[in-house]
């Protein structure tokens, strides 16, 4: 079949990269693409989508940015009964919209942190008063993961006030490990992929501003069995049923001693989390994101390697504010045991250079977790651009857990 896949971030290479290995898939394009994904994908300019995919006989359409979502690019396809993968815009707005999210969530009984929805500063003041600190406050509407404050003092809390956009969600802060949970639907039935952990914070230790996203890794180790029938039982399955979802479901959660809340649902699928996934995913994802697109999935259209992947994301200078764009890549060719997954890049002649914020997501399975971020790092290494930022410590969390439950059953043994 062929596929099209709209987006050109480091998400989209790759789950373009990964269809590229599928035996069901005979050719590929991405719109707009980027110079990793041309060498995949036949890429072309932004232009209507289903137009495009009509005049190309494209069989499957998968979207990966939210903004196309939201937009209604789903609806657009489905009245014309072009297959594709993504929720409705309806949909959508369960990312789109954070009011709409919470009150969702609360009307269908899904735990999440506990929130008022407020429209203007009086409304917030009072508000306040009704939370402890510290406490978050959310923009609605899209944001990029930066439309979010955590406030310490009252004092920020109020000087926050004046920098968000009305209407905005003040929220309880919740404490625990924070897990992406992402889950292919068809409308009646959500399959699971494996569960990964972002790293937001510019730097090492989780510290600085918030960003995009600065690296993951994937891991069944991050949750148990019965924590993931959890999840599914208390938290996709009660949404997939009241929304008869289609696409991916990404649900943000945070492991409290409660229970895992949900801070966050995403409609589509993670970037930086995709890149480490599609490293371990096993089965045909041509075949998996069709039976997604016709309402037929089953409970095996997924499978998995066991080995953990780590992606550590290759950041321009400046970022998460204005990059430093333009700056020459060297060292991609001497990459042999990682995959490096573009981003901010652009071609100009023979170089790749910086063209964004997030530039490169350099990613590697390994034996065990350590292996895995390991042989990243020792890509990493061998990549260079002027002004380059990445954090050190990706994977650091799932490592400390991993060596604290061996402790616990040696010390129980
Ligand atoms: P969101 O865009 O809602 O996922 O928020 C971005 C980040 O802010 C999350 O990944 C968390 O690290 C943090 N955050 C959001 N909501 C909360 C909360 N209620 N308690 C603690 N941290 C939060
Ligand atoms: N990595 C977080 C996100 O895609 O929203």
């Amino acid at each position: 079949m062929k596929v099209l896949v709209i987006g050109g971030g480091g998400r989209e290479h790759a789950l373009v990269w990964r269809l590229r290995k599928s035996p069901s898939v005979t050719k590929l394009y991405a719109i707009p693409g980027n110079p990793g994904i041309a060498s995949v994908a036949e890429c072309h300019v932004d232009t209507d989508y289903v137009q495009f995919a009509k005049a190309t006989g494209v069989d499957l359409t998968v979207v990966g940015p939210e903004a196309q979502l939201v937009a209604g690019v789903v609806d657009k396809f489905r009245a014309r009964g072009l297959p594709i993968v993504g929720p409705t815009a309806a949909n959508a707005a369960l990312e789109g919209s954070k009011v709409h999210s919470k009150r969702f969530m609360e009307r269908i009984g899904v735990p999440t942190a506990r929130f008022a929805a407020v429209s203007n500063q009086t409304e917030a003041r009072d508000a306040l008063r009704h939370f402890r600190l510290p406490v978050v406050l959310k923009t609605d509407g899209l944001a990029a993961g930066k439309g979010v404050i955590i406030a310490q003092t009252q004092d920020e809390a109020e000087s926050a006030l004046s920098s968000l956009a009305f209407p905005i969600v003040i929220e309880e802060f919740l404490e625990g490990e924070e897990v992406s949970f992402i889950v292919l639907c068809d409308g009646k039935r959500g399959v699971p992929l494996e569960p990964s952990q972002d790293h937001k914070r510019i730097f090492d230790g989780d510290q600085g501003p918030n960003t995009g996203g600065m690296g993951a890794y994937s891991d069944s180790g991050i949750l148990s069995p019965a924590m993931r029938d959890q999840i599914m039982d208390t938290i996709i399955e009660p949404v997939v049923r009241a929304t008869q979802f289609t696409g991916f479901l990404y649900a943000g959660l945070m492991m409290t001693p409660m229970g895992p809340s949900v801070l966050e649902f995403n409609v589509r699928m993670g970037d930086p989390e995709t890149q480490p996934l599609m490293m371990r995913l096993e089965s045909d994802w041509g075949e998996a994101l069709m039976a997604a697109a016709r309402g037929n999935l089953t409970p095996d259209a997924l499978r998995w390697s066991p080995e953990p992947a780590t992606c550590v994301v290759m950041a321009a200078k400046g970022y998460p504010g204005t990059p430093k764009t333009g700056q020459n890549i060297s060292g991609l060719d001497a990459v042999s045991d990682a995959v490096v997954f573009q981003a901010g890049t652009k071609r100009v002649g023979e170089d790749i250079v910086t063209a964004g914020g997030r530039v490169l997501g350099v990613t590697a399975r390994g034996v065990d977790l350590k292996d895995s971020i390991d042989r990243a790092y020792a890509a990493v290494a061998q990549i260079h651009f002027e002004g380059m930022q990445y954090r050190g410590d990706i994977g650091a969390k799932g490592l400390k857990r991993y060596n604290s439950e061996v402790r616990a059953r040696s010390s129980v043994g």
